[in-house]
């Protein structure tokens, strides 16, 4: 199975566009607010791998000051015209040097770490958002729990992929998100909570946090998994006092 960012393909992103918060990815985004609330200080914020814009539109809609960044062509120019107003912009792989040194209060990253391939790739992605977060910033890493590739959801299916579950850190897995008008899979790299603390610690960021949502029998979604076991995990990071590596 070859690995690819299958948001560099157009019409994954014209599909991604219209895509809201339904199903499964209303968990991801359901409790957001009061982690801002309880962790971070100043508006100034940036949604690293913003797609098509909508995590950087939730954060404005919070109050931030967000700037979107994302290496997606497709992705970039559909969240600009969306919402014309925002600030969107293409860069290139780990490149956040037009950003100075301890610039943003918060930092969100949803869903971006689930495709990038190694270690060293994160560990130099980490290390760039780092640099750009203000000493008492928080980084909001939104991420894919390694469950969700092995049942089915309100809003994803793996069935059709018996081979996730034998898949080891840093192996692809494919999802199909059928909340989206495109139907073919999305290929992730799974990555374990012991492996992401371990590139965290590398590049000298602290865990605050870490929530993992479950659906409550009272909403109004068909939950399939969801009230049992948490799809993503979302982890609040810190700069570690002792600097970076
Ligand atoms: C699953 S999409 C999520 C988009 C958005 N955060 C949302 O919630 O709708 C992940 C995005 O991360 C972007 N991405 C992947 N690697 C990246 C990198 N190294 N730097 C910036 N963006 C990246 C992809 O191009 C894609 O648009």
């Amino acid at each position: 199975m070859d690995f690819r960012n299958c948001y560099e393909d157009d019409a994954y992103a014209a599909a991604y566009e219209k895509l809201e918060f339904p199903g499964t990815y209303y968990l991801a985004f359901r409790d957001l607010p009061g982690l801002f609330s309880r962790h971070a200080q100043g508006r100034r914020a940036l949604d690293f791998g913003c797609g098509a814009g909508r995590s950087t539109r939730f954060l404005t809609r919070h109050g931030f000051d967000a700037i979107g960044v994302d290496i997606s062509p497709a992705m970039v120019s559909r969240a600009q015209s969306t919402h014309p107003q925002g600030d969107y912009r293409l860069v290139a792989d780990g490149e956040l040097r037009q950003f100075a040194e301890e610039s943003f209060d918060l930092i969100l990253s949803a869903f971006t770490f689930d495709n990038v391939p190694t270690r060293d790739k994160k560990l130099a992605l980490f290390t760039q958002l780092h640099r750009v977060l203000r000493p008492n910033g928080r980084l909001i890493n939104l991420v894919s729990s390694p469950e969700i590739y092995w049942h089915e959801w309100a809003s994803f299916s793996t069935k059709d992929f018996p081979r996730n579950r034998q898949a080891r850190c840093g192996d692809p897995v494919e999802i199909i998100n059928t909340a989206l008008t495109d139907p073919r899979a999305c290929v992730d790299i799974l990555w374990p909570d012991d492996a992401y603390r371990d590139v965290y610690a590398a590049a000298g960021l602290r865990v605050l946090d870490v929530h993992r949502p479950l659906g409550r029998p009272d909403e109004p979604c068909a939950w399939v998994s969801e009230t049992t076991t948490p799809p993503w995990t979302i982890y609040v990071l810190a700069r570690d006092a002792a600097g970076s590596a």
